[in-house]
């Protein structure tokens, strides 16, 4: 399927990466267990030749990944979400400058702070909802590369992307952008002028939390070449099972993600009304701070809500622990709804309160999880 530039993105997580229209050819891609392919001659660049460099079973996966991220050339797939954010990190040339959120995915900060140990880089941990903060950071060095994650995970900032591209590309440098909290149905970075996007492709994109997957994709043919033979010599590759799982949990991601933003945004809705919430935060919700520029770079607000209770951390721990339908544990992203409490990481930023509660929505009854959810949070107050 060729539609890349005429499909609307809904489509095309159902048509990309879909086998040749020929009679009798499946409708869906073969998943192919083979380390290796035949052959003699010197290898032309598309040939396939040993399954860390390149397989069948990653190319319709890649095909749509890219096309959906708006970029001409397939994106690059990874054993974790972690394995394209290192792989994106290692663009950051050494001794250079890293502004990154303070509240960006907490192994992704972790990542970050050991590469400019062991690189030499200046990593800034700003307040990217912050523009003049992050815009300032930014003007400091000399090409710094943007790591940009919005929302935030878990607090939900909102970057001004356009912003903060033109002040990264005024110093000659590179953005790097996040977008498993948003998905590419809610947001297009490369189209927002970021440079590579990175995926937890184990949260919406493959979207039933049984496949562990990351990707990267970029536009930008050098930039793909590097990210490229980074893959070839670490070696952070998905199996087969795992790329044709994501790509046919992919084919439903329009609709998940529909009905898991429309429940999200009734659910806080719902909470922020509630009198045992200290605080509730969703981007949809006209009392987030950052709102308006949410509504002017996304197109959906994402089915995330944090909830802070009353009675603190000893209150948020019983919400997760009371409630029956909403699964207590980590990760996000899929068809159940899941929720936690996040300082229970020690690797958590510790500006990160104690109380926060992380509700990922999944696509369930939503009078269900409002039902569980209320009763758990009035629970919590006795
Ligand atoms: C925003 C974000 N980026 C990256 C990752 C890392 O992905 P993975 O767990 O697939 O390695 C996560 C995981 O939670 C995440 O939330």
């Amino acid at each position: 399927m060729t539609g890349r530039k005429t499909l609307r993105t809904d489509s095309l997580v159902v048509a990309a990466g879909r086998p040749p229209r020929e009679t009798g050819a499946p409708v869906n891609p073969p998943v192919v267990l083979s380390s290796t392919y035949i052959g003699t001659g010197e290898p032309q660049p598309d040939d396939l030749l040993y399954a860390r460099y390149d397989t069948e079973s990653w190319r319709p996966l890649e095909e749509a990944l890219g096309a959906l991220e708006g970029s001409s050339r397939r994106a690059l797939v990874y054993a974790s979400g972690m394995g394209a954010v290192t792989a994106a990190m290692a663009l950051v040339p050494n001794g250079g400058t890293l502004v990154i959120p303070r509240h960006s995915y907490n192994v992704a900060l972790i990542a970050a702070r050991a590469h400019a140990e062991q690189r030499g880089l200046t990593l800034v941990e700003v307040d990217i909802a912050d523009t003049t903060q992050t815009t300032t950071a930014l003007e400091q060095a000399d090409s710094p590369t943007l790591w940009l994650e919005t929302p935030t995970n878990p607090m939900l900032e909102i970057a001004d992307i356009p912003a903060l591209v033109a002040a990264t590309r005024s110093r000659g440098g590179l953005v790097l952008a996040d977008n498993t909290f948003a998905t590419p149905l809610a947001q297009q970075p490369l189209a927002l002028g970021a440079d590579v996007v990175v995926h937890s492709v184990t949260k919406y994109l493959a979207g039933h939390s049984d496949v562990v997957m990351g990707a990267a994709v970029t536009d930008d043919p050098e930039l793909w070449a590097r990210l490229k033979s980074h893959r070839d010599v670490h070696g952070a590759i998905p199996g087969p099972w795992e790329a044709w799982l994501a790509l046919r949990g992919l084919r439903t991601l329009a609709l998940r993600v529909q009905r898991s933003q429309r429940s999200a945004l009734d659910l806080a809705q719902r909470l922020e009304a509630h009198p045992a919430a200290l605080e509730v935060r969703h981007p949809g919700l006209p009392s987030h701070p950052q709102h308006e520029r949410a509504a002017a770079q996304m197109s959906g607000f994402g089915s995330i809500i944090t909830l802070r209770p009353h009675g603190g951390a000893l209150a948020a721990t019983a919400i997760a622990r009371t409630v029956q339908l909403w699964v207590p544990g980590t990760s996000l992203g899929g068809v159940e709804s899941l929720i936690e409490r996040r300082r229970r990481l020690p690797s958590e930023p510790t500006t990160v309160p104690e109380d926060l509660l992380r509700l990922s929505v999944g696509i369930e009854d939503v009078e269900d999880l409002a039902e569980d959810l209320l009763a758990a949070l009035g629970a919590s107050q006795g």
